[in-house]
């Protein structure tokens, strides 16, 4: 599973208990956005995003990656409008909340049809 760049608009808190996932950390430039940095994060990782922050998270295994996040604010209604990039083109959109929610239902159909199980 691949999750698009986005923003949260509010500090972010994972840490990781089951899997692997790749962050990509980026910055603004002129009108677009630029690769900053990077960090891969498995199993007892733990990572902190400032309100700030704009990554990119791929799931590089065959794996479910399970994490638990904490957010400081609403997650699905921020006091800041949220946005996301367009992985091809990186053109900063609003950020669409469903079309987030159906990436993650059509990701573990795929994982579910792959017969693998979730054992942590
Ligand atoms: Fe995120």
């Amino acid at each position: 599973m691949n999750l698009m760049p986005h923003n949260h608009q509010m500090f972010a808190v994972a840490g990781i208990y089951s899997g692997r996932e790749d962050n990509i950390f980026w910055r603004r430039s002129d009108r677009t956005i630029e690769a900053a940095g990077a960090a891969s994060l498995g199993v007892g990782d733990v990572t902190m995003l400032d309100d700030t922050t704009i990554h990119s998270v791929t799931n590089p295994i065959a794996k479910m990656t399970c994490a638990i996040h904490v957010y400081g604010g609403d997650f699905f209604n921020p006091g800041s409008p949220r946005s996301e990039w367009d992985h091809e083109s990186l053109a900063e959109l609003p950020w669409n909340i469903e079309k987030v929610k159906a990436l993650f239902r059509d990701a573990e159909a795929r994982f579910v049809s792959s017969g693998k199980s979730l054992h942590i």
